[in-house]
């Protein structure tokens, strides 16, 4: 057997071509910007780390794809999605090393750079493509698709990854397929809603009795909490469910709704824990995200004030409107709406209670 060549550190990594890929573009005109270094380096390294997380995401989409999934791979889908929400926070912690860049300094390479722009990172969003952002909910961008704005070969890649299932989709069939909502004979909805009914009535009777509302106060407290009641209503009645996913208010099945309502209520259940601790993971994917998306709108107000962005877009204004909108589990925080106390949670039949003890093996 011949001798395995000794592998050797920079050709592992391919050091040649990562640390040959700086190509400043401000020296052109003889007058070499300094901290265009700082600018290429960290956004080098944002793709890199995307490059991370779609591999993290992409082993998720997998295991999630079969027709049923094994109890084992929940525990990995949540280890990994922990690696993913680490990476976030390093990503948002980044913006502060760019920071050290002052609006001048940008503004010395600054034009050498346009049109091009992060919104064209085609791994970015690959990222929320491969997550289930729907592109119904975007901000508007100079109203054209923002793939528009990728080269033929990013784009190709971009639209084929929102021909797959996201993760939204598989998690949602995953939800419909657990078996936690059916209890035999015992009408568990029922008794749940006569408690979450039981809660509202008290935050009514707060409201009411509130001495520091004026008639004004009074008015928009009570309606807000008309609308939560409605929003109840809808999440047991499958019907009116449908109208709230029709008019884009809600976007998780009814099935998968009730389910995750489930794991939340119930997850110190022994059964529960890992499926309790996936629907956490994915809500911290999407805060995660949020963060970033706010942090970076900051960022950009800061480094160029009110100025149209490179890409060409109203700058900081679009990236505001993108980081309230662009959401893709913004159910699951919706839920915790309708939590109620462990204390007032319905008793759960011994039978029931006893398949919540175990491994359930249907999902
Ligand atoms: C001086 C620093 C930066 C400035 C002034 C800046 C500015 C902007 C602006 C104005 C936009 C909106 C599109 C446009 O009109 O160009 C944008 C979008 C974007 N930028 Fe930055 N950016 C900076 C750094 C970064 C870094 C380090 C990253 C990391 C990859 C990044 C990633 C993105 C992404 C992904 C978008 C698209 C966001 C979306 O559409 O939701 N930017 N940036």
């Amino acid at each position: 057997m011949s001798a395995r060549k000794p592998v050797y550190y920079g050709e592992y990594l391919g050091l040649d071509a990562l640390l040959g890929a700086q190509k400043p573009l401000s020296g052109r005109d003889g007058r070499p910007a300094h901290d265009e270094m700082l600018f290429i380096i960290t956004h080098q390294a944002y793709e890199l780390w995307f490059k991370q997380i779609l591999h993290e995401l992409d082993s998720v989409r997998e295991d999630f794809s079969g027709r049923t999934v094994p109890e084992s791979r929940i525990g990995t889908a949540v280890a990994r999605l922990s690696r993913v929400v680490e990476i976030q926070k390093l990503l948002v912690d980044q913006l502060r090393v760019l920071e050290t860049m002052t609006p001048l300094d940008f503004l010395d390479f600054r034009d050498a750079l346009t049109p091009a722009s992060g919104f064209q990172s085609f791994q970015f969003r690959l990222i929320e493509r491969k997550l289930g952002l729907p592109d119904s909910t975007r901000a508007k961008f100079e109203d054209t698709p923002y793939f528009k704005r990728l080269s033929g070969a990013h784009r190709k890649l971009v639209l084929a990854a929102g021909k797959s299932d996201s993760l939204f989709a598989l998690v949602e069939r995953w939800l419909e397929r657990t078996p936690f909502t059916r209890f035999g004979g015992f009408d568990f909805w029922r008794e749940y809603r006569k408690a979450v009914g039981a809660m509202l009535d008290r935050d009514e009777r707060i409201i009411r009795s509130n001495p520091a509302l004026d008639p004004e106060g009074l008015a928009r407290e009570l309606q807000a909490l008309g609308a939560t009641r409605v929003s109840f209503g809808a999440l047991l009645d499958p019907e009116r469910h449908a109208l709230l996913v029709r008019d884009g208010s809600w976007r998780l099945s009814h099935a998968a709704t009730l389910s995750a309502l489930l794991i939340h209520l119930y997850r110190d259940r022994p059964i529960l824990h890992e499926p309790f601790r996936l629907l956490e993971k994915l809500v911290e994917v999407d805060e995660q995200f949020a963060l970033w998306r706010t942090r970076h709108a900051i960022m950009v107000h800061r480094m160029i004030g009110t100025k149209i962005g490179t890409g060409g877009s109203s700058g900081h204004q679009y990236l505001m409107k993108a980081a309230a909108a662009h959401r893709v589990f913004g159910d699951l925080f919706n839920l915790s709406t309708f939590l109620i106390p462990r204390s007032s949670l319905p008793k759960l039949p011994p039978k029931v209670a006893r398949a919540l003890g175990f491994a359930h093996g249907a999902a």
